[in-house]
């Protein structure tokens, strides 16, 4: 059809949830040593696991460490451009099998552990004092994961109490005794588990047998400390495993955690060409996952008689091509033109599905498939770094709205099949759009997903008294000639933003594969 986009600023969603921006920190690759702290730290020997060939493992300079020991770098960009709201820690896979007092105390006496997750040893100089520390450098809420693998429910309770008890108890005095101070880490958000669904997971249960421990956890949890807010083990969102946990958890947790990866290459590398399609049209299938997980956490509500609202933490989402990404490279993916236009997606998604999508976590946050990679002496943005920078700046703190978008669809393929089987073709205008009070202003983003056609002249109208035509509007716009082009150390800058100031006639024209983000309206 005839392409046209409607935004509606008086039909509210939802607020915007300031955690749709966070992020999360793995024990893997050079995630925490390398992103966090200095890939060779001063106070103890350390070798580097899944250490990357072309990487060198070069002290780093004094000037380019925070007073605390931690990369200045990373933690200006992630807490003064991106605003990173919340941070999730220490897994991932690697929680699975992590014991947390093996990282508190003297840094001399800490055990190194092998590690079972990405292989390679663990060398405990990063732990929960550490972590809590840079969180409050970085102004960052911590997001803990329990060890429902090879931990224990009476570990699980220590470690609550280490962060957050208050009282003369062991647990609290050893936080005391640890950081020198009385006040506690004040730790609120906590997950039960990490994947416990997967094969590849240590500690790997069915769920029934999961959503029973994970109930007894919870109610032992709320006895140490009832002000926590609990995320439960979700799937993707639309599987038996999520229908499951959450009929069982549902009065029990404040959240459902949910994870999907876009842009998985085919293993054989034969169907590259196909790229495009899968990586960037893929969040529609994740979309559909937060609306079949909605339907399965009213259902469950109904059944238990639950009035609370129970929201999604979408806590590990972004683009991994696991054929590039590997645990050989510690994860290290670059990112092209197309991965850009792809996590533009999903941030429209979670716009879109405010009311119910309340954290959401880009995997990871440094090093490993992230937007930042870091060198000896500096950092570059990769391209899917922008998209996440334009979102967090201009699609926060105000309220999603409706928008009802007439778009050509896309014909080929996108990833899983399955899922868009069942819903339909992809539409390749995508829109998400914020309403801000005082003054009232709307934000519009709009990806032309169609790789080869722009859009001429499609008609934006927004109802309610903003005036298209005659608003001097802020476009900030991603494109690129080449759908592959990336970022790199020779040139950091290849894809970017551009902005500028322009008037929008109501018609506007959406170039081929862009995002386009109108902002003052
Ligand atoms: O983010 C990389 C891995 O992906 C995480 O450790 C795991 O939870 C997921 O499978």
């Amino acid at each position: 059809g005839v392409p046209s986009i409607d935004i509606f600023p008086t039909a509210h969603i939802s607020p915007v949830s300031n955690f749709l921006f966070s992020g999360f920190l793995e024990h893997l690759g050079q995630c925490i040593y390398g992103g966090i702290l200095p890939s060779t730290p001063t106070t103890f020997p350390y070798a580097p696991r899944n250490p990357c060939p072309q990487d060198q493992f070069t002290p780093t300079p004094e000037h380019l460490l925070t007073p605390e020991g931690f990369r200045k770098d990373v933690l200006e960009v992630l807490r003064d451009e991106l605003g990173t709201p919340m941070v999730r820690w220490p897994g991932g896979n690697y929680v699975s099998s992590y014991h947390w007092e093996d990282g508190v105390g003297p840094q001399e006496e800490r055990r190194r552990r092998p590690e079972l997750a990405w292989g390679g040893e663990e060398s405990n100089v990063f732990g929960t004092d550490e972590f809590i520390a840079w969180c409050r450098v970085a102004k960052i809420e911590p997001y803990i994961i329990l060890n429902m693998g090879t931990g224990t429910l009476r570990e699980a309770l220590n470690w609550i109490e280490y962060c957050n008890g208050t009282g003369d108890t062991h647990y609290a005095n050893l936080r005391r005794k640890h950081t020198g101070r009385d006040a506690p880490h004040n730790v609120r958000y906590w997950g039960l588990g990490n994947e416990v669904w997967g094969d590849w997971q240590v500690g790997q249960q069915t769920a029934s047998a999961y959503a029973t421990k994970a109930r007894q956890w919870a109610h032992a949890i709320k006895l140490i400390d009832p002000t926590v807010v609990l995320i439960g083990c979700g799937e993707t969102g639309l599987t038996e495993w999520d229908s499951v946990v959450l009929d069982e958890l549902v009065d029990k947790v404040e959240m459902h955690s949910i994870h999907t990866y876009t842009g998985f290459g085919d293993r054989d590398r034969t169907q590259v060409e196909k790229e495009y399609g899968r990586s960037v049209y893929g969040p529609d299938a994740a979309e559909y996952a937060i609306e079949i997980s909605r339907g399965l956490i009213n259902k469950a509500r109904v059944a238990k008689k639950v009035q609370k609202p129970i929201k999604l933490a979408f806590d590990e989402y972004g683009v991994w091509d696991e054929t590039v990404g590997t645990p050989e490279n510690g994860l290290r993916q670059i990112y092209n033109f197309t991965d850009a236009l792809a996590m533009a997606g999903w941030l429209n998604v979670f716009i879109r599905q405010a009311d119910i999508v309340d954290i959401a976590c880009i995997a990871q946050s440094v090093n490993v498939i992230s937007p930042l990679i870091v060198g000896p002496t500096g950092l570059f943005r990769q391209t899917i770094y922008w998209p996440l920078y334009l979102f967090s700046k201009y699609m926060r703190g105000g309220t999603s709205i409706r928008t009802a978008v007439a778009s050509p669809t896309f014909a080929g393929e996108t990833l899983p099949t399955w899922i868009s089987t069942v819903k339909g073709l992809s539409a390749h205008l995508d829109v998400s759009a914020v309403l801000h009070a005082n003054p009232d202003r709307v934000c519009i983003a709009v990806v032309n997903r169609a790789e080869k056609d722009a859009f001429v002249a499609v008609p934006v109208r927004i109802g309610h008294g903003f005036d298209v035509d005659e608003t001097e509007v802020e476009v900030h716009e991603m494109w690129h000639a080449d759908v592959k082009a990336v970022n790199g150390w020779d040139d950091p800058d290849k894809v970017k933003v551009a902005s500028r100031r322009e008037k929008w006639t109501g018609q506007r024209t959406f170039r081929e594969h862009s995002l386009t983000l109108g902002d003052k309206f």
